[in-house]
Parts: structure tokens; C-alpha cells; sequence
């Protein structure tokens, strides 16, 4: 067993179904008489080429999540793995598009599930989770107002979050500043995936348009020394998800990730998996290699923690609980 296996850590950053492991979704298509197509490699594992490639498998793999039920289950297999790694604490992307359509009335019912869910993985193994609404982008940025209202009117109990995935070379930030309002009207936290296949001006105008407090990667800031002094001195919190980055593509190896760059110039950075299984990792395995390829050690990756605590989107009693 990695010696990381068992340290306590805080993710910021899951995908609910990019956390759905391969054999439980297959499981899910047996069930259903739903045949997967060009979803999966020879050794069972999910497979895609690039980044469009994986959004592709990735909606694919989702289209046999169909009832809140299916998600209730989902939602207990992927906190029982994060907990069989040491999170204590988890934020989940969850999305109204995969979840009911953006009905409201729906998304209420596969949210009840979520939360069974996590209640039930709460008791089994002590893990907490609070949940990010999340819009995909490159459905657009009418679909995500649709998105934005079901936050809205959900925000509370353990909806504490909003956020925008998908395909960050679709449009621009602007173009959903209205439901990031909406959404922070609602006294919702924000964040957005910025910095992942775009440049610097992409996390500038996430942070400028839409006003969020944490940036999901983030890690091209890199590519521009005023940004990164931006936002060291604003305590701007980095999702970082190594293992994803290189998996993806963006970094040929995790010795060129800028992770431990932008950490020595005073960036708040956090550690996460993303879509684990996609991207054949753990949040173990992600210690094990920064360890590996920096030479982190347990005060490090405790730093790391408690940047990860001050950043979550949880009430002050769970903070202190966690950190
Ligand atoms: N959705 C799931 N994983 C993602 C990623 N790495 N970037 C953008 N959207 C995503
Ligand atoms: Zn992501």
C-alpha cells in the first residue's frame, strides 16, 4: 500500500461521472440493453485520443446514467473509492444537462438521490460532500441560464457551489456571465474551468467576467508572470488536477507540470483526480507521483490541505471538521 494511500486529503474537483468506474458503467449498460460503442480500450479501461475524443466517451458513458436511482448508486461508488483514499471531504460537479434535461422538477429528484447517496456514503466511511451545479460550455450559454436557474433554486443544504465545465474553446466567459450572476445572486460559490486548453486571457476573463473565486486547472497562467502575480496576491485558488493535464496531453510528463511553479511564486494551489478512472488515477496515486517527480513530502501535501479547506464551499463547522 503507497504510504500516501491513507493521508487524510480534500479534493475540490470531481466529476461526478467522470468518476463512474468503467465496470460500473458497463454493469449499468447490461441492465439497460445499452450497447457501448467505442467506449472502452481491450483491457476494460475508457478510451479516447484527445481531449474532444474524451468529452465524446465521456457523454457516452454518461447517456446509461438515466434515473436518480442510477445516480444514487453512482454516487455511493464514487465516494467509496475517493474514501478508500484517504478524502475526507469532496466537491462533485453535478450537472442538470445529464441529470433530468435542466427540468427543474427532475433535477430536485436526482438531486434527493445525490444526497441519499452521499448520506449514505457519509455513515459508511465519514466522507463529505458538497455539490458544484455545473453547466457543460459547449452546449451553450442559453442551456447553461437553464442550468444556472436550477442552481438557483436548489442552492442550500449541500448545493454550495457553481461551476462551468466542458469545452473551454467554446465561446467565452462572457458569454455566461448571466448565469454566474444568477448563480451568485442564489449565495452560491463560483468557480470555472479556465486555463485548461486556453491561455492566460481565458483565466483573466474568468475571473474578470464572471467573478469566481476559484479557477478549475488554471495551470496555463503560467504562461503569463503578470497573471501569476495576480493571483498570488489575490489568494486565487487553483483545482489543479495533474494527473489529468498529462493524461489529456496538455504536459508530456508531470516533470513539466507547472503545479510546483506556480506554488513557489505564491499561488494557492489544491490537488485533484478530475475524472479518475478516465484518466487511470486515485488521489493516492496523484500524491504518490508529485511526490515522486518534487520531492513533496507530508507537510507539503498538509499545506496543500489546508489551502484546500479555506477554499472549500462549506459552512465554517465542516471547515473546522476538516482542516
Ligand atoms: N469535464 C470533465 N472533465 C473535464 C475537463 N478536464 N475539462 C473540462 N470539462 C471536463
Ligand atoms: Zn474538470
Amino acid at each position: 500500500m503507497s504510504e500516501w494511500q491513507e493521508f487524510p486529503k480534500i479534493e475540490l474537483h470531481l466529476h461526478i461521472e467522470g468518476g463512474a468506474p468503467p465496470e460500473f458503467i458497463r454493469q449499468l449498460a447490461s441492465e439497460k440493453g445499452v450497447s457501448l460503442e467505442g467506449v472502452f480500450a481491450e483491457d476494460g479501461a475508457y478510451a479516447f485520443r484527445d481531449f474532444g475524443h474524451f468529452l465524446q466517451v465521456y457523454e457516452a458513458a454518461t447517456s446509461v446514467l438515466r434515473t436518480p436511482e442510477d445516480y444514487l448508486r453512482l454516487t455511493r461508488a464514487v465516494l467509496a473509492e475517493s474514501a478508500g483514499h484517504g478524502v475526507i471531504y469532496t466537491e462533485m460537479f453535478l450537472s442538470p444537462d445529464f441529470c433530468g434535461g435542466r427540468d427543474l422538477a427532475a433535477w430536485r429528484e436526482y438531486l434527493a438521490a445525490i444526497g441519499e447517496g452521499a448520506a449514505q456514503a457519509e455513515r459508511e466511511h465519514g466522507i463529505i460532500m458538497r455539490g458544484i451545479v455545473t453547466p457543460i460550455r459547449h452546449f451553450g450559454p442559453d442551456k447553461a441560464k437553464e442550468t444556472a436557474l436550477c442552481a438557483a433554486e436548489t442552492a442550500g443544504d449541500f448545493i454550495t457551489g457553481f461551476g462551468i465545465g466542458g469545452d473551454e474553446r467554446a465561446g467565452k466567459p462572457r458569454d455566461f456571465a448571466w448565469a454566474f450572476d444568477c448563480a451568485r445572486e442564489a449565495g452560491l460559490r463560483l468557480t470555472a474551468h479556465a486555463g485548461e486548453w486556453e491561455g492566460p486571457d481565458s483565466v483573466r476573463a474568468a475571473l474578470d467576467d464572471l467573478r469566481v473565486e476559484r479557477i478549475g486547472h488554471g495551470v496555463r497562467a503560467i504562461e503569463d508572470p503578470g497573471l501569476v502575480e495576480r493571483l498570488a496576491r489575490d489568494g486565487v485558488v487553483l483545482e489543479v488536477c495533474p494527473g489529468s493535464n498529462v493524461a489529456l496531453g496538455l504536459y508530456p510528463r508531470l516533470e513539466d507540470h507547472p503545479i510546483a511553479r506556480l506554488r513557489e511564486a505564491g499561488v494557492k494551489v489544491t490537488v485533484s483526480t478530475d475524472d479518475p478512472p478516465f484518466f487511470r488515477t486515485t488521489m493516492t496515486q496523484e500524491y504518490d507521483d508529485l511526490a515522486r517527480a518534487f520531492g513533496w513530502g507530508a507537510e507539503d501535501f498538509a499545506e496543500i490541505n489546508r489551502v484546500a479547506a479555506q477554499a472549500a464551499f462549506c459552512d465554517e463547522a465542516i471547515r473546522d471538521a476538516i482542516v
